[in-house]
Parts: C-alpha cells; sequence; structure tokens
C-alpha cells in the first residue's frame, strides 16, 4: 500500500476518512495544505497530509480511531491565531480543523452559562451573550479571529484577565473526544465541584494534547454597564512598569492595565495608518488603563485615583478617552500590535510572566540582555497581570546569530524570569517554540508526571505529539 509523506497514513485511510465525514470535507489539495500549515507563530510552515473537517464529536471519535489504531499524526487546529505553534501539522499526518463545530449551543439565562461548540469565534460568543446583558470576559487580541476551543486549549487570557481572570476562571465542563475514540465530559455545569480529580482543569491548557474538546460550559456574569479609558504616557518605561503595582497597592482594580513600549504604539500606528495619537518625542512607554462597573461616580473616582497615582510616576499629559469611538480605536491600536510588529519584521515572541510587583526589574532585564547579545526587543501587554510579551526583533541580526546565539540570550530571559518567581508562558502557551525551555522551569520530576499523565491519555502518541515536550 502507498504511503503519504513518512506517516503510515494511506489511501485506505483517505477512505474511510471520506466516509466518515463525507468527501467534500476531506482535503489533499496543495491550496488548502499550505493554508493549514502554518498558524500565527513566527514564519513557520509544515505540510499536514491531509485536512479533515469534522462536524461531530462521534465523527472525531471515528477518525482518531483509525489514527490511533495506524499510529497517525493528528494536529486539531482552531483558527489558527496561536503564537507558540499549538496547531502546526510539524509530523504531516491529519490536520483536524474544528471549524465546522461553529455553532453556540444554549445560552442558559437562568443560570448565567453558555454551552458551545469550540469553532465558534470568541467574540461571537461574547457578542451573542452580551445580547442578553451577560458578559464572558477573556479577550485575547485576536478574539475577532481566535475560536473559543484554541481559547480552552492555551487558557487564553487578554486585556480583562487582570480583572475578571483567565479562560480557566469561565470553563465548567467540558466534552472531549479522548485519542482513542472514547468521548467523556470533564466534569459538572456547576460552579463548585469537589468531586475526585479536577479533569476540566487539566484539559484547560493542555494545548490539544490530551484529546479534542467538542463542547464547552462556560460560566458568565452580568454585563458592567460603563467603562472609562485612558491613556498615559511616561518617559521612563521602568517607570510605567512600577506605576502597575502601585496601582493596585492603592486598592484599585483596572479592567484593563495594559504596557506597550513605544515602539509598539509607533509601530501600530504607522501600520494602521492611524496619526491620532500623538506619542511624545521624550516618551518611552505607555499605560492603557480602563475601569468599569455600574456606577459611573464610582468609575470617575477610581480613575481620578488612579491618573493621582500615575502622576507620582512621572508620567506626561493623560489622554482620557471621551467617547465609544475614541475608546474603540484605542483598544484597536493596542489589540493590533502583535500584528503590527510581525509586518516589521521577523520577530520571536516570548510570553513573560512574573510576580506583578517585578515587573519593573524584568523589563530592565530583558533590556540589558538584549544589548548583551545585539537584538532589539519591542515589550508590550498585561503590565497587571504581570505578563509582558518581549518581541525580539530580527532586523540586522544575521541568520547565524538569529538561529544560534540568540538561543543563549532568550535562554538568559527566562533564567531572570525564573529568578524573579515567574514561568515561561503567561497565556500563549508552550506548543512547538517554547518547549526546549521548559527544563528551566521544570525538574526532571515534574516533567515525568506530565509526560505520564499524556501518555495515559495518548498511549500511542498521536495527538499533537511533539508539542509541550517530547512524551
Ligand atoms: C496580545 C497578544 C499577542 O496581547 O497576546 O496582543
Ligand atoms: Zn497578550
Amino acid at each position: 500500500m502507498e504511503t503519504l509523506a513518512g506517516t503510515s497514513l494511506t489511501a485506505l485511510h483517505i477512505d474511510a476518512f471520506k466516509k466518515i465525514v463525507g468527501e467534500k470535507f476531506v482535503f489533499l489539495d496543495e491550496e488548502s495544505l499550505n493554508h493549514y500549515s502554518h498558524d500565527e507563530t513566527e514564519d513557520l510552515h509544515f505540510l499536514p497530509e491531509v485536512v479533515i473537517k469534522p462536524k461531530t464529536a462521534e465523527e472525531i471519535s471515528a477518525i482518531l480511531t483509525i489514527c490511533n489504531k495506524a499510529r497517525i499524526p493528528v494536529t486539531p487546529r482552531g483558527a489558527g491565531t496561536g503564537l507558540s505553534g499549538g496547531a502546526l501539522p510539524h509530523l504531516g499526518g491529519v490536520l483536524l480543523s474544528t471549524e465546522r463545530m461553529n455553532n453556540i449551543l444554549e445560552i442558559d439565562e437562568r443560570n448565567l452559562q453558555v454551552t458551545t461548540e469550540p469553532g465558534v469565534i470568541t467574540e461571537v460568543l461574547q457578542n451573542a451573550v452580551k445580547e442578553k446583558k451577560l458578559f464572558y470576559p477573556p479577550d485575547p487580541s485576536s478574539r475577532g479571529s481566535c475560536f473559543i476551543g484554541g481559547n480552552i486549549s492555551e487558557n487564553s487570557g487578554g486585556p480583562k484577565a487582570v480583572k475578571y481572570g483567565v479562560v480557566k476562571d469561565y470553563v465548567l465542563n467540558l466534552e472531549m473526544v479522548l485519542p482513542t475514540g472514547e468521548i467523556i465530559w470533564t466534569g459538572a455545569n456547576v460552579l463548585k465541584n469537589a468531586t475526585g480529580y479536577n479533569l476540566t482543569q487539566l484539559i484547560v491548557g493542555s494545548e490539544g494534547t490530551l484529546g479534542v474538546v467538542t463542547k464547552i460550559v462556560l460560566r458568565l456574569i452580568p454585563l458592567p454597564k460603563h467603562d472609562l479609558l485612558m491613556l498615559v504616557p511616561f518617559n521612563a518605561a521602568e517607570n510605567a512598569c512600577a506605576a502597575v503595582s502601585a496601582i493596585f497597592r492603592a486598592g484599585y482594580t483596572p479592567s484593563a492595565m495594559e504596557f506597550m513600549e513605544r515602539d509598539a504604539l509607533e509601530w501600530v500606528g504607522r501600520f494602521l495608518d492611524n496619526s491620532s495619537v500623538k506619542i511624545g518625542e521624550d516618551v518611552q512607554a505607555h499605560l492603557l488603563i480602563e475601569v468599569d462597573g455600574n456606577y459611573m461616580e464610582v468609575l470617575m473616582q477610581e480613575i481620578e485615583g488612579i491618573a493621582a497615582i500615575v502622576q507620582e510616576f512621572d508620567c506626561g499629559e493623560i489622554l482620557f478617552a471621551d467617547d465609544t469611538q475614541q475608546k474603540a480605536e484605542l483598544w484597536k491600536m493596542r489589540r493590533r500590535v502583535a500584528e503590527a510588529v510581525k509586518s516589521h519584521s521577523i520577530y520571536k515572541e516570548e510570553d513573560t510572566v512574573v510576580p506583578r510587583a517585578e515587573l519593573p526589574v524584568l523589563l530592565k532585564g530583558v533590556k540589558a540582555i538584549g544589548r548583551k547579545y545585539g537584538f532589539h526587543s519591542v515589550c508590550y501587554g498585561h503590565a497587571g497581570d504581570g505578563n509582558l510579551h518581549v518581541n525580539i526583533i530580527k532586523d540586522n541580526l544575521t541568520d547565524e546569530e538569529w538561529n544560534g546565539s540568540l538561543k543563549e540570550g532568550i535562554k538568559e530571559i527566562f533564567l531572570l524570569v525564573k529568578e524573579l518567581g515567574g514561568t515561561l508562558s503567561g497565556e500563549h502557551g508552550i506548543g512547538l517554540v517554547q518547549k526546549e525551555y521548559m527544563n528551566i522551569i521544570f525538574d526532571a520530576t515534574q516533567l515525568r508526571l506530565m509526560k505520564e499523565i499524556k501518555k495515559i491519555f495518548d498511549p500511542n502518541n498521536i495527538l499533537n505529539a511533539g508539542k509541550i515536550f517530547d512524551a
């Protein structure tokens, strides 16, 4: 039997897949294979051998049963907006797209819950519950295109996480297909659950290595009625970082507390052809700060209180967004920084996270490491969570430097992160591109536990193998 591109996949398997999902949802053409060969991670491409678009858990179960028996690698994929290579089919084999599983199944207004399929775009879900005056807060910058299923896999965060928490704080129960084909629910649709091991939370953030999530039950909260937004410039980036923890210590919990270095805001302004924010000559960084709630008087007091604190850190003139349009514009700029950086240069992104008060030391350390290894970095991110996206820009580095000594520099960044009590990733995951750094954070015993868990779920190592760690 003819074997395709190096794995055990044969034409017989393709026929079987066609019987399961229907001929028109099995793709072998070059254009489809190319389209699914990359996500948003750097400039990486790996061709799958076949792309399958199932519609139900039962279809996925039948596909995985075949792949498990024949040891065919399977890469599950949401919208492909990931930044750590979780959806890259680096071993070829089957690329399993959840894009046809795109129904919101039920909004339970009595219990403030929503049940959804994984292929629903996060913002579509947010808007659907918003119509019922309900709120699903986790809002990665890619929320207009990413899928809720991918958010579960990565335990995504976004700007609102600082007040409302990340995906894990909203997931109550998951239906999933195991790599061996069984279909299970991981928990119950309840707000409290002290019943055995927490399989639900084990799956959240497991990057598609333990099973394919097919239904998701999320808790919702009432939608806050108002918000206020301000953009604060600083002449010293470290002052911006230092102001962050002072604001929380003073008793405020902003609904967003975003940090952007000068380059980040300048590049996104150019990228969007938007010159509405004038950046003063000496300005090095900005904080974008939002408060939300139900009572405007309270929000006014909070924003004034926060404004007084940032002034103690030598900020420049604060821009208070005065209408919905200006708020939308500022948020658009913030959300599109990643794309702006990508369009500027080849880059590598490190998703560092440290305890919030260590942020100034982290930023200073990243810049010092950059000087030592000769790289320029653009830093931005969720300062309120101590989560700094360090974008290392290729610019004039040679390929040898880029693929060689830079690794040592990145290692040094992670060693610093560890020393500060932080870890490798706050919200982008480990996937393919960060796994080589896992042993900086975890010792052999910790890694063994993770690998044993993987083995229990996926004894033949077919599902997203080689992601997070090599089993
Ligand atoms: C952001 C994404 C890249 O914060 O996490 O924009
Ligand atoms: Zn982010």
